[in-house]
């Protein structure tokens, strides 16, 4: 499962790369707004050079053609650049012109099954549920990773599922386990996972030990 970073903000990205933990970006007009991101093009040129893989930017126009125009701009920023579109019906449509030009796009704000079937037949690379906010609202939005994996496979869609809106590992363990394509985290949980109180208590004990041969923690090599 690939691991991207849900964030604007370039020193969480080049920290995460840092830690080799980073497969690609996404983000979104709230998150530029959250980076304080004045000069979007510039912004977006930065991720996109520090990423190792596709970063997700996202159009603000809502009609087809202004969306298309758009979309043609954040392609041209780079090659690892993908469009992030909203599922809607102008949408769908933008996302099936932009396949046949060979754009990849991410299709974002899916709460549906449905909605990921027809993102994924319209030709979008990759399909982003939001889980998180699906949660919020007394759903479970794990749920809705099982019934679009379970439609991708039973139809060999290859569209990838992009878990978005996460909030937690569990969400991260959950999409594991169903055989989701990729987690985007916020910078937060991506620091969470690789920790545990075992292991800090473990370490903590085994330097206490060699202390009491070696004071001062010296290591005789
Ligand atoms: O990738 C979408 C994500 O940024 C939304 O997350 O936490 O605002 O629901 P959240």
């Amino acid at each position: 499962m690939k691991i991207f970073l849900d964030t604007a903000n370039i020193d969480e990205i080049r920290k995460g790369v840092e830690w080799g933990l980073v497969d690609g970006v996404t983000t979104n007009p709230s998150l530029m707004e959250r980076a304080g991101v004045k000069d979007f093009a510039a912004a977006a040129k930065e991720i996109l050079k520090v990423t190792p893989g596709p970063v997700s930017l996202e159009v603000v126009a809502t009609d087809f053609s202004g969306m298309m125009k758009q979309a043609e701009k954040i392609a041209a920023l780079g090659p690892n650049a993908v469009v992030k579109i909203p599922m809607t019906l102008d949408g769908l449509a933008a996302i099936k012109k932009l396949r046949e030009r060979s754009i990849p796009v991410n299709c974002t704000l899916v709460f549906s099954p449905i909605q990921a079937l027809f993102a994924a037949k319209s030709g979008a690379e990759y399909v982003s549920p939001f889980v998180g906010r699906l949660d919020d609202i007394a759903e479970d939005g794990m749920t809705l990773i099982e019934q679009i994996k379970t439609i991708f496979v039973n139809y060999d869609i290859q569209t990838k599922i992009l878990v978005a809106s996460v909030r937690n590992p569990v969400h991260v363990v959950r999409s594991a386990l169903i055989g989701a394509d990729i987690v985007t985290l916020p910078f937060d949980v991506l620091k969470k996972l690789p920790q545990h109180p075992k292991t800090d208590e473990g370490l903590a004990r085994f330097l206490e030990d060699w202390n009491k041969i070696f004071p001062g923690g010296r290591f005789p090599l």
